[in-house]
């Protein structure tokens, strides 16, 4: 086997072996082929795409670089879920304690962000104490005490796809259906719970920009966790606004909470109570309308709220919200109804704010990011506040406040 002939091979549309997929992402990952080449065989997947047949021995080669959790010491069945990333994206904090208090079980590993979109990880951190970093064992004790635990992914999961992920944001080979699938799916395959839930997101500000594509790689996504012998669903979400009101880390979880205490009903809590549904639904708890009211009522008795504040108590977080240094409203300069909100540059604004990084490892400001006091639909009048930016790395705001405005969609009336 050579990397030549593999390379010529998907430049010309045969389809590839188990074997010669397994010996390139061995090959790589071990150190025993250069950037160059590997870069060279992902473009020509970008440009030729791969069979299912690949996508899934690609998938499998990646989960089998790394350890595969045992979740055997969870007293029950263990439900993932997982989101092909957004803006203003803190399902993950609202779902895990909601579907914990309908009775199952949610071992979560996340990630950070990355460009302009956010990360459950540094939302997590956003809070003062939180360990994100824990012992296998205790990550184990805490889902089996209070139902759920959210962490940072092992460096012992998936290594193949840490190095080519790497490579692919540096190739410009991101924007690959069987890429992206294969990267999502190996992570959640060496993660190991019984059930998977995905939310592929379309739209402006997610990977995929057009309905048809995101039910392309949500089909795949669910085919491929499928054959790999999970339960797997995968849905098709829309990612054009915002989700909910805050954009930056510690805002959002603030926003969690209060969607937590039942103080909020938004896009945020609907995409939620839907996701948590399927969930339950996915692992046996019911059908999807008994799950959506088991879910509900897991947020009107307040049990959510307090399986949420035990659980970030036992990694050692106290849920306070520090305020911004800086902040500055953005007014309407007439009367005008609001028609879009651009997810892309509210999330672009955010960078610019300080709470989100470009390069790997930046430090991050957590105080920073946009309240959005209007939504769509909505109608101001003339000096009215439309958000709020928020920051305590940059008290300038002429750059964020042009781009945030740029984001509106409005007509005058
Ligand atoms: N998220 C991932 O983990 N991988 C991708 O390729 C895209 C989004």
């Amino acid at each position: 086997m050579n990397i030549i002939d593999i390379i010529n091979k998907t430049k010309n549309k045969k389809e590839l072996s188990e074997n010669e997929i397994r010996w390139i992402v061995g090959n790589y990952t071990a150190g025993n082929l250069p950037d160059y080449q590997m870069s060279a065989w992902l473009m020509a997947v970008c440009l030729n795409g791969l069979t299912e047949r690949e996508t899934l021995s690609l998938t499998l080669a990646m989960r089998d670089s790394g350890d595969i959790l045992d979740l055997s010491g969870i007293n029950g069945v263990t439900v993932d879920k997982h989101s092909t990333g957004g803006v203003g994206d803190k399902t993950s904090l609202i779902i895990a304690p909601v579907a914990s208090v309908c009775g199952v079980y949610v071992p979560k590993m996340s990630g950070r962000g990355l460009g302009h979109t956010g990360g459950t990880i540094d939302k997590l951190e956003s809070i003062s104490g939180y360990r994100t970093e824990i012992p296998f064992s205790e990550f184990v004790d805490i889902v089996n005490r209070t139902g759920f635990s959210i962490i940072s992914q092992s460096g012992k999961l998936c290594p193949a796809d840490k190095k080519i992920y790497s490579l692919r944001n540096a190739s410009g080979t991101v924007e690959s259906i069987p890429l992206i699938c294969a990267s999502i799916m190996s992570k959640k395959l060496a993660l190991n719970a019984d059930c998977i839930l995905l939310d592929v997101k379309y739209g402006s500000g997610a990977f995929m920009k057009t309905y048809e594509d995101a039910v392309k790689l949500a089909g795949m996504m669910q085919r491929i966790g499928e054959k790999a012998g999970k339960k797997c669903r995968a849905i098709v979400t829309n990612m054009n606004t915002p989700l909910g009101s805050s954009i930056g880390n510690a805002l959002e979880v603030k926003e969690a909470v209060e969607i937590l205490q039942g103080k909020c009903r938004n896009n945020l809590y609907e995409l939620s109570m839907t996701l948590t549904a399927e969930m339950l639904n996915l692992a046996g708890k019911g059908t999807v309308e008994e799950c959506r009211e088991m879910a509900e009522n897991a947020i009107t008795s307040g049990k959510a709220y307090e399986v949420f504040r035990e659980t970030v108590s036992l990694h050692g977080g106290h849920l306070e919200f520090p305020e911004a240094q800086y902040k500055y409203e953005v007014r309407a300069v007439h009367d005008m109804k609001i028609t879009g909100i651009d997810s892309q540059e509210i999330g672009m604004v955010s960078l610019i704010l300080g709470a989100g990084r470009i390069f790997k490892d930046e430090p991050i400001d957590y105080t920073a990011g946009i309240v959005m006091n209007c939504t769509v639909g909505d109608c101001v009048s003339v000096d009215d506040t439309i958000m709020t930016l928020y920051s305590s790395k940059i008290s300038d705001f002429s750059e964020a406040s042009y781009r945030a405005v740029k984001a509106l969609k409005f007509c005058k009336i």
